[in-house]
């Protein structure tokens, strides 16, 4: 088999991780998870101690910082300066913080990179995020943003969270806002992306429709 690369975008709680892993495992490719290295990043930035308002000072610790990922579908490994970050990323702190780091263009430009050379060097690769389509791999065989209404993106993330729906739907809202009115690279639908909405739809069959698609492509 030859190159493929999925971008999938789409905002929290869209099923984007659900859906691109087991799309990756159905297919036998590698998988990446963006957002994983913007919150390991901001898990580094946050350990620093540096005010996150300074756009200089967290572009420098971005530079210094040796971040890692994996792309194993079945469960990849994070860590930043050697230390596994796999939990660490997903509480409060980091989730409370990222949106403000992902948005300095320093620290795009830094991961923008990254995972363009993690997607040339997988050649097969289910790659999710905010910018996929649009920014990251805007050749990408196939390009799939997925939606959900905001009452179930709240209650898919505070199920997978054990958290209160109303504090989550808060949280999701007002990163939605921040990652999509950010000056660059802003959560985006590209132009020629298959808009899925997922409210009503099972993750099976998302992965299915997104097969189908593939095949249909070629
Ligand atoms: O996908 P996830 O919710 O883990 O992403 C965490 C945050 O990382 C997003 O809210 C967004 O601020 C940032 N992000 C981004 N660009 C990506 C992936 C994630 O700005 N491609």
């Amino acid at each position: 088999a030859g190159r493929c690369v999925v971008a999938v975008d789409g905002p929290s709680g869209s099923g984007k991780s659900t859906v691109s892993r087991r799309l990756a495992a159905g297919l036998g490719a590698r998988y990446l998870d963006t957002g994983a290295m913007y919150r390991a990043l901001t898990w580094a930035v946050l350990r620093s101690g540096v005010d996150l308002t300074d756009a200089g000072s967290v572009a420098k610790v971005a530079g210094e910082v040796d971040l890692r990922i994996g792309t194993d579908p079945q469960g990849y490994a994070v860590t930043a300066d050697g230390v596994h970050v796999e939990k660490e990323i997903r509480g409060p702190e980091v989730t409370g913080a990222v949106s403000a780091v992902a948005a300095v263009p320093a620290v795009r430009e830094l991961l923008v990179a990254r995972q363009r050379q993690l997607i040339e060097a997988a050649g097969r690769i289910v790659v999710e995020g905010r910018d996929i389509g649009s920014v990251v791999a805007p050749d990408a065989d196939l390009k799939v943003y997925l939606t959900a209404s905001e009452t179930a993106r709240a209650q898919r993330r505070s199920a997978e969270d054990a958290a209160d729906v109303a504090a989550t739907a808060a949280d999701l809202a007002r990163r939605d806002k921040l990652d999509s009115t950010r000056k660059v690279n802003p959560l985006q639908q590209a132009p020629d992306a298959v808009v899925l909405d997922t409210t009503e739809l099972g993750i099976d069959e998302v992965v299915a429709r997104l097969r189908e698609l593939l095949t249909e492509r070629g």
